[in-house]
């Protein structure tokens, strides 16, 4: 049965009262509604929920597939089964991974082996051993990758930038658009300077190009071959495909099929968080993401936050019908978290079919946007406080900060806060009034400005506060983020674990730069023909 159709969601949401109402009649409610799991506190009171729809959502997670699922994720099934893979990221942040075994193989070797080649490597690059081919130390390293194979690293890096330690600089190179290998080799120099080229298919044209353009960067300076094969390594499972680029099989980094490019972040694709907060730091971020998955894999639903975050999503999906979710961290560190999730939910759950391949008939992922608070409330948050759109919001907040400007870092939680607290219970016409009046106005004038003030309210978010952002706590707010998109995807039946419809894009842009380079055009639609003529015309 598809989530949508479930007896009572809809008639349910219809019900929901005042969220204004509901606080001033329960003083509880806050208690009621929230929770903390690995030292994060989530208040989800200002939800448009109540104890008979709570209750309601937390039946229909009992009754769903999720610790079926869970389990059969845990114990190696090759749950995404469009591709017949296996599903372990979790295992990457295991503690202990002496035994695990997956197919035959031990996996626990290949983690521990892998964790040990890292760490060598973070080392060599901090204690300046690491030589490049003219013998000077090496002082810049280019990550080269795309989607999963950076918004991840990028993202825990910026988070984490009170714990740098480096002293090499990293440079990420994601998109194809030659600006940016070109800004990025402007002030580098290749001697001084190591390439990882992040590609888990090591087929992924944006990846391939930008490490064909820094490879000839190398040899416009002179660099030959075991210059660059010194200079060059690589994150991947296609060991072939990377050695016949140039880089020697003992600068591969392992990943295995069992690993979605979404859910890299604790495998080999680590490696820049690892460098840029030292070793130690990264295994904290492991650990943090490891007692999430110990608290979602065994904590009761009623306390369950990654399930409590999906069961909420799936509320306003399939119950209201909205479409979009802001993620608005408080936080400047973590301004790159969005688009991080952005990808993790999407790409997850942006499916229109089931597992079995038959259509499903809920709305699946939102649209996830938004950025660092307080620059949204300048921007965009007047849609959220005013619109007819409703968009659910999770605020987020590190409660101690990483600076000592801890007047401003009140500020910056008073206006955390005071955005939740606007969009709960908003502003009535008696009350803009009454302010046009205190203001000094006269009635006539209070009466033509008053409306242009109103706020509905019962605009629904939730409230995540983590005690700092410590690698530990970073670990542990992105599986809680991993572990929402599992539960949702169950929910729907799809398998939030492969991306076909990325697929499509990839196939028409051959023959599209085919034709750009000159060949017949004549099969394509008349836009893009037009588009091309253009193009090819004024370039
Ligand atoms: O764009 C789709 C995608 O396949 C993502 O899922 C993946 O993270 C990204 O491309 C990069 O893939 P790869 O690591 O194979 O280069």
């Amino acid at each position: 049965m598809s989530v949508s159709s479930w007896p009572g969601l809809k008639a349910l949401a219809a019900q929901q009262g005042s969220l204004r109402q509901a606080f001033a009649e329960d003083p509880t409610r806050a208690e009621q509604f929230s929770t903390q799991a690995c030292g994060i506190t989530l208040d989800y009171s200002k939800n448009l929920i109540n104890r008979q729809s709570w209750q309601a959502l937390q039946q229909l997670a009992a009754q769903s597939r999720i610790k079926p699922v869970l389990n059969a994720m845990l114990a190696g099934e090759k749950i995404n089964n469009t591709e017949q893979r296996s599903v372990w990221h979790m295992m990457l942040r295991k503690t202990d991974v002496s035994g695990l075994m997956l197919d035959g193989e031990n996996i626990g070797d290949a983690i521990h082996d892998c964790r040990k080649r890292m760490t060598a490597l973070v080392s060599q690059l901090h204690n300046g051993e690491y030589l490049g081919y003219t013998g000077k130390t090496i002082t810049d390293l280019i990550w080269v990758g795309i989607g999963g194979s950076l918004l991840g690293p990028q993202m825990a890096v910026e988070a984490l930038t009170p714990y740098h330690c480096s002293p090499v600089r990293l440079h990420f190179a994601g998109n194809i658009d030659g600006a940016v290998v070109s800004d990025i080799v402007k002030g580098l120099n290749p001697a001084t300077t190591l390439v990882f080229v992040a590609s888990k298919s090591f087929g992924t044209e944006e990846t391939k190009q930008n490490a064909l353009a820094i490879r000839q960067w190398f040899k416009d300076h002179g660099a030959d071959g075991a210059a660059i094969a010194r200079h060059f390594w690589a994150t991947s499972s296609n060991i072939s495909a990377a050695t016949e680029f140039g880089i020697v099989e003992q600068n591969i980094l392992p990943m295995w099929d069992w690993v979605g490019g979404r859910y890299s972040l604790w495998s080999a694709i680590g490696f820049p968080v690892a460098l840029m907060i030292g070793n130690a730091h990264f295994a904290e971020l492991l650990k943090g993401a490891e007692a999430m998955d110990t608290h979602f894999t065994e904590a009761p639903f009623s306390d369950n936050l990654p399930l409590i975050l999906a069961l909420l999503g799936i509320w306003y999906i399939n119950g209201f019908g909205c479409q979009a979710q802001a993620l608005l961290p408080y936080s400047h560190y973590l301004r790159l978290l969005p688009s991080y999730v952005q990808q993790l939910d999407m790409e997850s759950n942006g499916k229109s079919v089931d597992v079995n391949g038959v259509a499903v008939t809920d709305a699946t992922a939102p649209v996830i946007w938004g950025d660092a608070g307080t620059n949204g409330q300048h921007a965009y948050h007047q849609l959220l406080h005013q619109s007819a759109l409703a968009v659910p919001a999770d605020f987020i907040l590190p409660v101690k900060p990483a600076h000592k400007l801890s007047d401003q870092h009140q500020r910056l939680a008073a206006h955390c806060f005071a955005q939740t607290q606007a969009l709960m219970q908003g502003k009535t016409l008696d009350e803009a009034t009454e302010e046009c009046l205190a203001a000094g106005m006269s009635g006539a004038e209070a009466a033509v400005l008053a409306p242009h003030k109103v706020s509905p309210g019962n605009k629904p978010s939730n409230t995540l506060l983590l005690p700092e952002l410590s690698p530990y706590y970073l670990g542990a707010l992105i599986a809680m983020y991993e572990h929402k998109v599992f539960c949702q995807g169950v929910l729907w039946n799809i398998n939030s674990f492969d991306q076909w419809g990325v697929e499509l894009g990839k196939q028409l842009s051959g023959p599209i730069y085919q034709a750009l380079s000159g060949a017949a055009a004549d099969k394509l639609d008349s836009s893009t023909r037009a588009l091309i003529k253009v193009f090819t015309e004024q370039k």
